[in-house]
């Protein structure tokens, strides 16, 4: 069951950066519900990734909270945290298939991840998203004779086969062209519509990412804010930043 509306991350005072070193950003306010797509922007080395994997429990935050598919009380699911990270994360030597069927092991009991057994299925889930990016003629080609897009359409058919509640999208859209990139968006749209689930990507080219987001927050200095507060003299017409830009 779909259940709109509900929290699957939510960053309470935050502060975000590595042990010894200054905070990148400081009191972190931001809140995914299930059902919605938030997109993050902002200039190369901010700290987007590192916000990212602080929300996948990665890092921990230096002082506040973050709640990523749990509460205070209980704890998130096996699985249900998904990320797409900026590098990929791919087995370069596997095929397609085996990549993505990974996903579907997240999920899987501990005696099938270990043995890497999936069940019917799970195959059919790893075909449909394979399908879904446009890779059903790569499916047995090993993932480094592929182009950088056609990789980051891997890692996203792993990340659909998982069926996160919440997905953590880092630059997904990057190396694509215009016209993939659309296709993955609309697929975004639809697991966020049809599946519930909450969506956190990051992006670097901010006329994009308000196209397809319900909500887009931005890094500026050491604070994330909503885009939309962004002073109206940092140019008055669309930003200087090319369609494909990552
Ligand atoms: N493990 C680490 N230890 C200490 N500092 C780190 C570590 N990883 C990244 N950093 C630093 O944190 C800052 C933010 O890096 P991050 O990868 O989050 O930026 P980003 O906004 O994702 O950049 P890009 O758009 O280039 O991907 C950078 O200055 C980087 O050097
Ligand atoms: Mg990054």
């Amino acid at each position: 069951m779909v259940v709109e509306g509900l929290p699957r991350l939510r960053f309470s005072k935050a502060s975000i950066g590595f042990v010894g070193d200054t905070p990148l950003i400081v009191d972190v306010e931001m809140t995914v519900n299930a059902g919605e797509i938030v997109g993050l922007t902002g200039r190369s080395g901010i700290g987007k990734t590192t916000l990212l994997r602080t929300a996948a429990g990665l890092i921990s935050t230096l002082s506040g909270t973050v709640e990523c598919c749990c509460t205070e009380s209980t704890r998130a699911e096996r699985g249900a945290i998904g990320l797409i990270p900026q590098r990929l994360g791919l087995v370069q030597h596997q095929s397609v298939g085996y990549n993505v069927i990974l996903g579907a092991l997240a999920k899987a009991s501990l005696l099938q991840t270990a043995f890497s057994l999936p069940n019917r299925v799970m195959r059919d889930a790893t075909r449909d998203a394979i399908e879904a990016v446009g890779l059903s003629d790569k499916t047995l080609e090993s993932v480094n004779r592929l182009s950088g897009g056609q990789q980051r359409r891997v890692a996203i058919a792993r990340a659909m086969v998982q069926n996160p509640q919440l997905l953590l999208a880092d630059e997904c859209l990057g190396e694509l062209d215009a016209e993939t990139a659309r296709e993955i968006i609309d697929l975004l749209r639809s697991l966020a519509r049809d599946h519930g689930m909450a969506i956190l990507v990051v992006d670097h080219n901010p006329v994009r990412v308000r196209t397809f987001c319900d909500r887009v927050f931005q890094l500026r200095g050491h604070s994330l804010i909503p885009f939309d507060e962004e002073p109206a003299d940092r140019g008055s017409t669309l930003p200087l930043v090319k369609e494909d830009s990552a």
